[in-house]
């Protein structure tokens, strides 16, 4: 790991605990904005939180324009939609406030109000050539790691695909990550968010491009949600837990920012794009499958996971330790009762005639060949297969 060069990214500033929303005010008069496009959900509009960003705003002289995106998944369609918003109402910036999907959505709007042309153009790694307009990110999930990530993902609807965009042009330039606006999450969502951290950080940690950095952000992440998620999972109004659960959010953005995510990712698009399954549950539905088969390549990753969610791995040998990683991994998406994919109600056939071309675009969505382990379409076929039965 230290053979090699690395670089280390995130947002310019980061605001993190109960009430630090409001601590975004000193910062917007610092900002230059004239007029700016929030990007957010209906549910989003109709609470306190928003209505205390428009207040915030409102003194701090930034007109606003807002832009509601439809449910589900973002869309090549939601994000044009924002765009002619962004450009008709003459918008000079993004502000976020949701769930990724809000954040993901205001990025890609300002992908195209800089970059033009056409989105599927900037698909992949480092493609945006100019910097986006300013984007604020005020996640009410936390746990997508978007708001302060490099990366984001829209469905293309005519080809059923998720595209992935990475580049740094894409870290927002502020993050506010305030557990109060996360405590009306489902005990299933919160499951979904908490584990899609912990994929990032457990892919970070076990990916080809890791380092030193995002290796101990990466052990924080995961000592946060082995300690905190089952909490929020069984009481959403736990703010010291929702807050552990948001912080390891952060973590893993910036792990998957600087060290990649790896095949649960790679394999969780096209699942994602096809089915409409949720990014966070389709991650967790593939997180115990993907360790089985990866643990070998690199035990003592796995048996360091065991140790810092406090089993004792160092007193069994190397291997046994690394099961207890396993275990323990387990153990979590058990707790949470994450269902299987067959028992989101997929059905059998649809999912059998899906699995080609999930293999296709997982082995082609670029991240993949940072995996520790190698892996061929046959075994991304074998994989689904496995986590399909849970
Ligand atoms: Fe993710």
């Amino acid at each position: 790991m230290l053979l090699f060069p690395f670089e280390f990214r995130m947002p310019r500033l980061i605001l993190h605990g109960p009430g630090s929303l409001r601590d975004l005010e000193k910062e917007l008069s610092r900002m230059a904005l004239k007029k700016t496009l929030i990007v957010t959900s209906e549910a989003i509009q109709s609470s306190d939180h928003y209505a205390f960003l428009l207040e915030m705003l409102t003194r701090s002289m930034i007109e606003n324009s807002c832009y509601t995106i439809p449910a589900g998944e973002p869309t090549t369609m939601s994000v044009r939609e924002g765009l002619n918003q962004f450009l008709k109402d003459r918008c000079d910036s993004c502000f976020a406030i949701g769930g990724g999907s809000c954040i993901d959505t205001a990025k890609a709007i300002g992908i195209l109000a800089t970059n033009g042309a056409e989105l599927k153009d900037f698909r992949g790694q480092d493609r945006i050539i100019h910097p986006l307009p300013p984007i604020v990110a005020i996640p009410s999930t936390g746990g997508s790691g978007s708001e302060v990530s490099r990366y984001a993902m829209i469905t293309d609807q005519e080809q059923r695909v998720k595209m992935m965009f990475s580049s740094p042009l894409l870290i927002p330039e502020i993050a506010v990550s305030d557990p109060l606006l996360t405590v009306s999450l489902s005990p299933l969502n919160t499951a979904a968010i908490g584990l899609d951290a912990f994929c990032h950080a457990l892919e970070s940690l076990t990916s080809k491009k890791e380092q030193p950095f995002t290796n101990i952000l990466a052990l924080s992440a995961i000592k946060l949600i082995s300690e905190h998620l089952r909490k929020a999972w069984c009481d959403g109004t736990d703010i010291e837990a929702r807050s552990g659960v948001m912080l390891a959010g952060i973590l893993g953005g910036i792990c998957t920012t600087n060290s990649s995510a790896t095949l649960i990712h790679a394999m969780s698009r096209p699942l994602s794009a096809i089915f409409e399954i949720p990014h966070g549950l389709a991650n967790a539905s593939l997180l115990s499958t993907w360790a089985d088969f990866t643990y070998l390549s690199c035990p003592e990753k796995f048996r360091l996971v065991a140790e810092t969610m406090n089993y004792d791995s160092h007193r069994e040998n190397p291997l046994e330790g690394a099961r207890m990683g396993i275990e323990a991994i387990r153990a979590l998406c058990s707790d949470l009762e994450i269902p299987s994919i067959e028992e989101m109600g997929i059905d059998i056939d649809d999912f059998e005639s899906a699995l080609e071309k999930m293999a296709d675009d997982a082995l082609t969505s670029g991240t993949t060949d940072n995996n520790p382990r190698a892996v061929t379409r046959k075994q991304v076929i074998d994989l689904y297969k496995r986590a399909y039965l849970g």
